[in-house]
């Protein structure tokens, strides 16, 4: 299951995603917000953090106009490691080696195709195992 969230700034990009999942038959569950009146991207961010940190979800999707905020917010939650991904080659090499369990895109950055590609990278990415790897992320959590 992805826990999917996002600002204002980033719900029609999300509606894109949500299409994009049921349609490869990805389960998902959206946790707001849910119409274009302005709203705090730290809310959304937190939500889905806190969904994925408890177990309820596997990996999480979160967009605001940048996904820099959002981004801000769910890295706050303990256990949690969100990137901000712009391009498929970072999607995919965060779940390798940071084995990111959420995915960050800023909606005023990109457009809904690359968005799309690099959801995909994310979801069908495995994180590679490797010992430093696994070292490096006991690492984050000081
Ligand atoms: C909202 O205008 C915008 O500030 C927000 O979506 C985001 O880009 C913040 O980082």
């Amino acid at each position: 299951m992805i826990a999917i969230g996002s600002d204002h700034a980033g719900i029609s990009l999300k509606q894109e995603i949500m299409k994009f999942l049921k349609k490869i038959d990805v389960e998902y569950k959206d946790f707001g917000t849910y119409n274009d009146e302005s709203v705090d991207y730290p809310i959304y961010g937190k939500k889905v953090a806190d969904v994925v940190q408890k177990g309820e979800c596997e990996k999480g999707i979160i967009i605001c106009g940048t996904g820099i905020g959002i981004s801000i917010a769910a890295n706050k939650v303990k256990g949690i490691r969100a990137a901000l991904c712009h391009d498929v080659f970072s999607a995919k090499m965060t779940r390798l080696h940071n084995d990111a369990n959420v995915l960050a895109l800023g909606s005023r950055v990109i457009g809904s195709g690359l968005a799309l590609e690099i959801v995909n990278a994310f979801i069908c990415t495995e994180f590679s195992d490797e010992e430093r790897h696994l070292n490096r992320i006991k690492m984050l959590e000081g």
